[in-house]
């Protein structure tokens, strides 16, 4: 494989469309503009949302970047080695020009060719039909023809294999995964598995339909390609033996300053290493919206309310390590240092975002340590009870009472070998919402 480093990855992602016809569209900003129900920029085609329902683009119809997204549905798993809140999605797509042949030629050359990744550590999906949407075995014997291996081309479901948002355009997946050394967890294993044998990194996305409510779909004029391919995973397979995304050069300045806080070393301690992972990419997500051109801020609601939950979490995790949150502008430095290129707003707004982290940390600080000590009566109590699970009454009275957003109770949780009820939390913050 080639050992590219993050800025060689984004040029020949560049390059490698702009010899087959692609104008370099550049980056976005990373909050939503609350036309397609979704808080933050989730995916590339976000903001070309106008143009694959059918409008003529200025640039025309091949286009590509590498673009910022932000994803905290999953949240709750970053602190794995493959999870992060912030990431860069490495895009292309075809506004009604080619489709499946050349898509997943290109797939194949880039990843085999290109990235020089081994064909037997290349999976990937096809949909496998249903009241919307065919079976599509055209593609599998396309995939089939361009190289990858028949063993390794799955059939999956809609829940597994259908990209789409809120509304607009959407349609089959056509995901790619690396296999990685750990073995498949049963005879039945597949793409959709998360045992970490397979781990998804890209996605071309075969876009014919365009939702216009729930389960309704009519067919789009026009077939595009929507591509997002994960920079960040596909940089960790070609330089790790492990895929641990956190040991990329993108984070190893932040690594090195945690290390010499901490005077240990990365990947030696794995409930370190997950606080470490946790501080790294909340720090990262928030120093970028709070550098945003959208000029977000924490509040109670909303993509405000995201990041008041990014800055919670990262500060008990920093109490935790025991590291002054006050010294870590070099952390937030680092982090507009790595992505200004594609965001040059982030330089001027440095101070601001330095000010209010630290502004945000010293009104949580004042709670957090009384919020600590209400969790441990709850644990005591718990195992006086003989209880394993924190219910969503303790969770929602934590969250009320200390601010602290349910992540935070989650991580604590999980330290003390607990599980915690979300779904009745859920119910409850609903409630407590719809009375305000
Ligand atoms: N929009 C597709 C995705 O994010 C490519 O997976």
């Amino acid at each position: 494989m080639r050992k590219l480093n993050s800025k060689e990855l984004r040029e020949e992602w560049i390059k490698f469309y702009e010899e087959r016809g692609h104008k370099n569209i550049g980056a976005v900003s990373l909050v939503g503009d609350g036309t397609t129900g979704v808080l933050f920029n989730v995916a590339g085609m976000q903001p070309l949302m106008p143009y694959l329902l059918g409008e003529k683009h200025p640039l025309g119809k091949r286009l590509c970047n590498v673009q910022g997204c932000v994803r905290t549905n999953d949240i709750e798993s970053v602190g794995d080695s493959s999870h992060a809140t912030f990431f860069e999605m490495m895009g292309s797509w075809s506004l009604g020009d080619y489709f499946k042949e050349e898509r997943c030629k290109w797939s194949y050359d880039l990843f085999t060719k290109v990235l020089e990744i081994p064909r037997d550590r290349l999976a990937t999906t096809c949909f496998c039909g249903d009241e919307n949407a065919p079976r599509d075995t055209e593609a599998a014997i396309i995939k089939e023809k361009v190289g990858f291996k028949k063993e390794n081309i799955y059939f999956l479901p809609k829940s597994e294999n259908w990209w789409e948002i809120e509304s607009g355009p959407c349609g089959p997946d056509s995901e790619y995964f690396y296999i990685t050394d750990i073995p498949k967890c049963s005879k039945d294993c597949n793409p959709s598995c998360d045992c970490g044998h397979f781990i998804e990194i890209g996605n071309d996305v075969f876009m014919q339909y365009e939702k216009v409510d729930k389960d309704k779909y009519i067919p789009l004029k026009h077939k595009n390609v929507d591509t997002g391919w994960g920079f960040e995973r596909i940089l960790a397979f070609l330089n790790t033996t492990d895929g641990d995304i956190y040991k990329t050069d993108l984070y190893a300045g932040g690594i090195k300053i945690l290390e010499n806080k901490l005077g240990i070393s990365y990947n030696t301690n794995e409930d370190i290493d997950r606080s470490v992972r946790i501080i790294l990419d909340h720090t990262r997500t928030s120093t970028m919206l709070l550098g945003d051109e959208k000029h977000l801020v924490p509040s109670n609601v909303g993509a405000g309310y995201i990041l008041r939950r990014l800055i919670r979490r990262m500060v008990r995790h920093l109490r935790k390590l025991q590291i002054n949150l006050n010294e870590l502008g070099e952390l937030i430095d680092l982090n507009i240092d790595t992505l200004k290129e594609m965001y040059p707003e982030l330089h001027q707004n440095s101070n601001k975002i330095k000010s209010v982290i630290i502004e945000e940390k010293d009104k949580f600080e004042k709670t957090l340590e009384r919020g600590e000590r209400e969790f441990n009566k709850i644990v005591n109590r718990m195992k006086n009870e003989g209880k394993d699970t924190i219910s969503g009454q303790d969770l929602f009275t934590l969250y009320e009472t200390y601010g602290f957003p349910p992540e935070v109770t989650q991580d604590l949780a999980r330290e003390a070998g607990l599980k915690v009820d979300t779904t009745e939390f859920d119910k409850l913050f609903k409630e407590h919402q719809e009375k305000s």
